[in-house]
């Protein structure tokens, strides 16, 4: 591996390279120690690009114990396909399982999507990115006109950077937008969530996501008792810290 580099410099001379440029850097710099972060949707891109470059990626994806079943089927295709393993990562059922012995399966509707995405997502990632040097994630800024905005191509992880050293995050796919996407995925025939076929765009959690309608944006279809601005599960927090 090469030295860590100057990370808003290259992030300024990255901003409108291509996602596999992006990627390749990526691999320069981390080679087998660069994770890409899949979550079952159209992130599967990222998969494919990054697989392209190098064959022994490494993928994880963290399940919630609430996607659809779509989605774990589409994850395990996606295994497959690739011919990779995918860390799947479980919440800790010592955190889970008072949550939902006091709160119920649904407590979100009620008290908001934090506390659940903690349990489910964010304690799960932190304990994985407490042992990798870099992450690759699927974030785009056409995703969240509220958050996304300004998601860079690449940055330290200002909310998952352990004590002592900086975690770098990249987004390849910062720059793309869903049409771009979707062309990919069509003109290579890769294989997408089956979801997708039936008005889902984004996809999260089984009862966190539902279809949007014509014209809507695709983040509408997330959290949608919720405030737009909220709409980060603690994954990519620092998009909202950002703005604060
Ligand atoms: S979320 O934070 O609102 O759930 P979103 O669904 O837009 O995120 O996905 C953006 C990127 O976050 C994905 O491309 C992926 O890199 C990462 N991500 C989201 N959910 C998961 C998941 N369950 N497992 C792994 N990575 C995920
Ligand atoms: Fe829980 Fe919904 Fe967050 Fe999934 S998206 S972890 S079900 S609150």
């Amino acid at each position: 591996m090469s030295h860590p580099f100057d990370v808003a410099e290259t992030a300024a001379a990255y901003a409108t390279k291509s996602p596999q440029e992006i990627l390749k850097l990526a691999f320069e710099h981390f080679g087998d120690e660069l994770w890409i972060s899949f979550s079952g949707a159209e992130d599967v891109v990222l998969v494919d690009m990054a697989w392209k470059i190098n064959k022994g990626v490494k993928v994880f994806s963290l399940d919630t114990g609430r996607l659809h079943p779509e989605t774990y089927r589409f994850i395990d295709q996606v295994r497959e396909h690739y011919g990779i393993s995918i860390d799947i990562l479980s919440p800790d059922p010592a955190a889970l399982e008072p949550m939902v012995k006091e709160k119920g399966l649904f407590s979100f509707y009620k008290d908001g999507h934090s506390e659940c995405c903690g349990i489910r997502k964010t304690a799960p990632l932190r304990r994985k990115l407490s042992t990798v040097k870099a992450w690759a994630t699927g974030q785009r800024r056409d995703q969240s006109p509220s958050t996304r905005s300004e998601v860079a191509v690449l940055e330290i992880d200002s909310a998952f950077s352990p004590a002592d050293r900086p975690l770098y995050k990249f987004n390849p796919l910062a720059q793309m937008t869903s049409e771009e996407v979707w062309n990919y995925i069509r003109a290579l025939e890769l294989p997408y969530n089956a979801l997708h076929e039936r008005g889902f765009i984004s996809i999260g959690c089984e009862p966190c996501t539902r279809p949007v309608l014509p014209n809507q944006h695709e983040r509408e279809g997330r959290w949608w008792w919720e405030e737009a601005t909220q709409k980060e599960c603690g994954l990519h927090s620092g998009n909202i810290i950002s703005k604060i």
